[in-house]
């Protein structure tokens, strides 16, 4: 079931979103070479609640961290450690989710480490393209599947690839609701979007095949081939002619 929500839920969603965007943001200029994912963790952490906020990814489903850090081959929820030290020329992804008041933001950006080659660069750049080609289709009667079909459409042109098995997502009361917005699909077909949807669109990139691993601590999802991967991530709610982002300063 997806869930409109009225003018008071977007605006407790809109400060969600504030506090989101706001930790990306701060924690920007702490992705150095030699900094370990932990130390961004925990200012992430820090800077969440110093806003009145909770790191919502804590504990959910039993994730051990208040965000998922993840470098280079590895997509998704990698758990910071102090032991992950970034290198020059990594490329990290950070996503988090923040509730306050009892609302989720949800957001995630890819940043380069030092200096970083054109390779690693170009994926920050096609997540980024992905995202604004689907964003603009937002608005009152587009389709999920138009969404989806969009972001697959900017990986496909630079020979990328999106994985199956995870999606943008309907969000909250809850970290993820109804509708899934899966990174492929057909354009004019899924749910239709309505005014008072609040959606996470989430593009996440392959360098080359689609095929994913989850390692041994059942969380950190990794490239099976080993390729970079690049990942990117807004909340916004559908609006009357088109969309507002709720995670951007
Ligand atoms: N932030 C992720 C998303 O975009 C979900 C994180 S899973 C968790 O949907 F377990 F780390 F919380
Ligand atoms: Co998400």
């Amino acid at each position: 079931m997806i869930i409109i929500k009225s003018p008071r839920e977007i605006a407790l969603m809109r400060e969600a979103g504030r506090v989101t965007a706001l930790a990306l943001e701060e924690v920007r200029s702490l992705v150095e070479p030699g900094v370990s994912t932990q130390t961004l963790n925990d200012a992430i952490d820090a800077i969440i609640r110093r806003e009145g906020g909770k790191p919502a990814e804590l504990g959910y489903y039993g994730y051990p961290a208040s965000v998922c850090i993840s470098v280079n081959e590895v997509i998704l929820h990698g758990i910071p450690s102090p032991k992950k030290i970034l290198r020059d020329g990594d490329i990290v992804s950070l996503d988090l989710v923040v509730e306050k008041n009892g609302y989720m933001g949800d957001a995630c950006r890819t940043y380069p480490v030092g200096i970083c080659g054109e390779r690693p660069l170009r994926m920050i750049a096609i997540a980024e393209e992905a995202f604004e080609a689907a964003v603009k289709l937002v608005r009152p009667g587009a389709r999920v599947g138009d969404i989806s079909h969009a972001i697959e459409e900017v990986a496909k042109k630079y020979g990328c690839s999106v994985p199956t098995d995870y999606t943008g997502h309907g969000i909250g009361t809850q970290m993820h609701e109804d509708p899934y917005i899966p990174c492929y699909g057909t354009a004019g077909t899924g749910p239709v979007l309505k005014e008072g949807m609040t959606i996470c669109i989430e593009p996440m990139i392959l360098e080359h095949r689609n095929a994913v691993r989850v390692l041994k601590d059942g969380w950190t999802v990794v490239a099976k081939d080993g390729g970079l991967t690049s990942h990117y991530e807004n909340t916004l709610v559908v609006t009357k002619d088109g969309y507002e982002i709720l995670t951007k300063q």
